[in-house]
């Protein structure tokens, strides 16, 4: 028996030393120390020793439970040492490594330009405001003084939902939710997407932008309309711009006109860009037609005003010579990232 134990103990630690991870460690432990294991199989036939025997093998035995107990511990220290270090290398991150870029998007063209003209409004002393795009036909044609059966909506190509709601065809009728909303003095402009059922080509989309531009108050003259379109383009465009009006006519406004501002190519010589005009047409304009007022509920004894309207689009499009109204649309970065 005593050689049978001091086997049990050689092999023991020999094993327990060899022991590659936690689990196996475990697997010895039942097997040696377990209630089936080697060891105490072994003491269960302590019964069959003599009295002077048994307290001898006793001792031995109990020592060699100890000895493989404390070997036990041992190699488990260091087998707990050694995950946490695997898990530590493995874990490692190397901050000298460069970062992999994320690629950065910008500002659409629209909105670069959008903003720049905000910030000229605003600096004019200018409110943005904002208007539905689902409208009733009634803001955007009855109260601007087209009735149901005039000619001028017919350049609309209108959009219905129902024949009452429509989408806005341009953004005229926020300039009537806006008076009938405020009292004079109204200085806003109303940038915003409009609607129309045109045939897509390289000038037409079925949806654009416009913004819209009212001041209404006491006194105001076709002079005040000329002085803002003036600084708004030498602002835009730069301090030798100049526009110049032509008659027209807009139902919402009398006298109306529209307004060009001279090429910046050629300086009102006659060029490609301008088609040899000399000028380019940016926007409609007028003064409100007091028609128009006193459907909003204004009096137009004491109050009056002017309005403009422009297409974001055609402006982008001379500022960075864009030839394709598409472009815009088309969410191609090669095109959007050259802004
Ligand atoms: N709403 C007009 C258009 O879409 C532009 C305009 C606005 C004209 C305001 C005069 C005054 O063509």
């Amino acid at each position: 028996m005593r050689e049978a134990l001091e086997k049990i103990k050689q092999i023991a630690k020999k094993e327990l030393m060899d022991a590659q991870d936690i689990k196996s460690l475990d697997n010895l432990r039942v097997k040696y120390l377990g209630k089936k294991g080697e060891l105490t199989n072994i003491l269960k036939q302590m019964g069959k020793l003599s009295s002077e025997e048994r307290p001898v093998m006793g001792q031995i035995a109990n020592q060699v439970k100890t000895e493989i107990e404390n070997a036990l511990d041992a190699s488990l220290v260091t087998l707990k040492e050694k995950a946490m270090n695997a898990k530590l290398l493995s874990e490692k991150i190397d901050v000298t490594m460069p970062g992999k870029p994320s690629p950065m998007g910008n500002k659409h063209p629209l909105n670069v330009v959008l903003d720049e003209i905000e910030e000229i409004f605003l600096g004019m002393g200018f409110s943005i405001v904002d208007g539905p795009e689902v409208e009733y036909d009634y803001y955007n044609f009855e109260a601007l003084n087209l009735p149901p059966d005039h000619p001028a909506r017919d350049t609309q190509d209108t959009f219905y939902i129902t024949d009452k709601i429509m989408l806005r065809s341009q953004t005229s009728p926020v300039q009537v939710r806006e008076m009938e909303k405020t009292t004079p003095p109204i200085r806003i402009i109303a940038p915003g997407t409009v609607y129309r059922s045109d045939e897509v080509d390289a000038t037409h989309s079925p949806f654009f932008h416009q913004i819209e531009g009212l001041v209404v108050d006491k006194n105001i003259t076709m002079a005040n309309l000329r002085w803002t379109l003036d600084t708004f383009v030498k602002k835009m465009y730069g301090n030798d711009a100049q526009i110049r009006f032509r008659p027209h006519h807009f139902p919402f406004t009398e006298p109306s006109a529209e307004v060009d501002v001279m090429c910046f190519n050629c300086h009102g010589k006659g060029c490609r860009l301008c088609k040899g005009e000399g000028w380019i047409e940016i926007l409609g304009a007028g003064m409100v037609n007091p028609k128009v007022l006193i459907n909003a509920g204004i009096d137009p004894e004491v109050y009056s005003g002017f309005a403009f309207g422009m297409g974001l689009e055609r402006i982008v499009m001379r500022k960075y010579a864009v030839d394709d109204i598409r472009l815009f649309y088309d969410n191609d970065v090669r095109f959007l990232k050259q802004f």
